[in-house]
């Protein structure tokens, strides 16, 4: 297998924005092309990530995007994975070049969902569930999403307080995160005062809709780098769960998780110990604990604990979403997964506010899951030597 690189990195400002999704889409994957310091016909392969552009009239963006950049005759694969999307196209790009077919790539994932009211983006992202089972029924996922905190409360004694330590810590990140969609501070008062969205969970334990893009340029050993700074890709895992949660034998972790966790570690030839910090999806705060649980930096039931603690802040034992994650950075579903690796790009570089930079960014790792947990990525990152 070819060593690969993350070159360049893109990403737009997330939250509602004036933009439609093919222009926040270009403006990332532009940025991408600039900061790598390659040229546009030195990519060979596009992969793009998209799950709702039916709602601009708009699916197969791809020629698109590279006609925009001059690349008409290059090929592109647009790919959905639900709310792991812009890490399946990472996934897509990644066996591209470690299998030495392609030497560079792009990667953008992008979403416009503002012009939408929240019952109809509700209705939408209920699509990503089965829908015959559960969409059907009226579930949506906070719905789904509180089914899981309800049973790891009543398991494991996890607490609202313990639930809102994670969105104070993912908000207070995200107030130095210049592109982050909420960038508000917030205390455990406000976060148990907020309103219900789906019992137990809150609004601050919800992400937000938001508009969005990121991009990445990758390219393998192979490629003459002109003293590019660039991180190395250790490996990319994905794996799968049962797509309807009551065929799950518990409800308190995602299979798929546990299982991308430990193929992504074995291609990396590293412990998790190893790990320095990581971005993880936290669509609901419950889902960063289960997220913790999975991985595996504490044993079931003590994530909570370990978050009220301050165990996973910026400057604890193990940082975990430095960004904001998508609790308070925003969730644009497609531009997640991507923008997960370009927190672990800037961290790594040294290019982010010093209020939220992690003391030894070494190796990180990035943790996206589609749905319920349907599709899960694990992927690994290393400083470049
Ligand atoms: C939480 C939620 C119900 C709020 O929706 P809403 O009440 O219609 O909120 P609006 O979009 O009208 O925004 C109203 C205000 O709340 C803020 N807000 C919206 N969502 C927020 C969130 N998740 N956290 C904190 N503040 C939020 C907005 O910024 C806005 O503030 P402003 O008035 O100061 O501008 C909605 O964001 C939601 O359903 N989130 C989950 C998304 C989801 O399921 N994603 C898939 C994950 S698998």
């Amino acid at each position: 297998m070819k060593k690969v690189y993350v070159i360049g990195t893109g990403m737009t400002k997330f939250g509602k924005l004036d933009q439609s999704g093919r222009e926040l889409a270009i403006q990332a994957a532009k940025e991408a092309i600039q900061e790598s310091g390659i040229a546009s016909r030195d990519i060979e392969s596009t992969y793009v990530s998209n799950a709702f552009g039916i709602g601009e009239n708009q699916l197969h963006i791809g020629p698109i995007i590279n006609s925009a950049l001059g690349i008409p005759e290059v090929p592109s694969l647009s790919i959905e994975s639900a709310c792991s999307g812009g890490s399946a196209a990472f996934n897509q790009a990644y066996i591209a070049l470690s299998s030495g077919y392609y030497k560079v790539a792009l990667v953008v994932g992008y979403e416009k969902l503002s012009m939408n009211k929240t019952p109809e983006n509700t209705r939408y992202f209920a699509m990503a569930s089965d829908h015959w089972y559960e969409g059907i029924n009226g579930v949506t996922f906070p719905g789904l999403y509180a089914l899981m905190a309800s049973a790891h409360m009543h398991l494991y004694g996890t607490t609202e307080e313990m639930l809102g330590s994670v969105s104070i810590k993912n908000h207070r990140n995200g107030t130095f995160n210049p592109k982050a969609h909420l960038q508000k501070a917030i205390d455990m008062e406000t976060y148990l005062k907020s309103p219900i969205v789906a019992s137990p969970l809150k609004l601050y334990d919800s992400c937000p809709f938001s508009d969005g893009a990121s991009a990445l340029v990758l390219a393998n050993e192979d490629f003459n780098f002109e003293g590019q700074e660039r991180i190395e890709v250790l490996s990319s895992a994905r794996a799968g769960s049962r797509a309807t949660i009551q065929d799950r034998e518990e409800l308190t972790g995602i299979p798929g998780a546990q299982i991308a966790t430990q193929k992504a570690l074995k291609a990396a030839g590293i412990e998790l110990k190893d790990i320095s910090f990581a971005e993880v999806h936290d669509c609901f705060t419950i889902a960063e604990l289960m997220a913790l649980e999975d991985i595996g930096f504490f044993r079931k039931g003590e994530a909570g604990k370990a978050t009220l603690e301050g165990q996973t802040a910026f400057d604890g034992k193990i940082p975990i979403n430095s960004s904001g994650g998508l609790k308070a950075k925003g969730h644009p579903i497609s531009a997640t997964g991507i923008a997960q690796i370009v927190e672990i790009h800037d961290q790594m570089l040294y290019k982010v506010d010093p209020h939220r930079q992690v003391s030894n960014p070494s190796i990180g790792l990035t943790h996206n899951v589609g749905a319920t947990g349907g599709s899960v990525s694990i992927n690994i990152f290393r400083r470049s030597r």
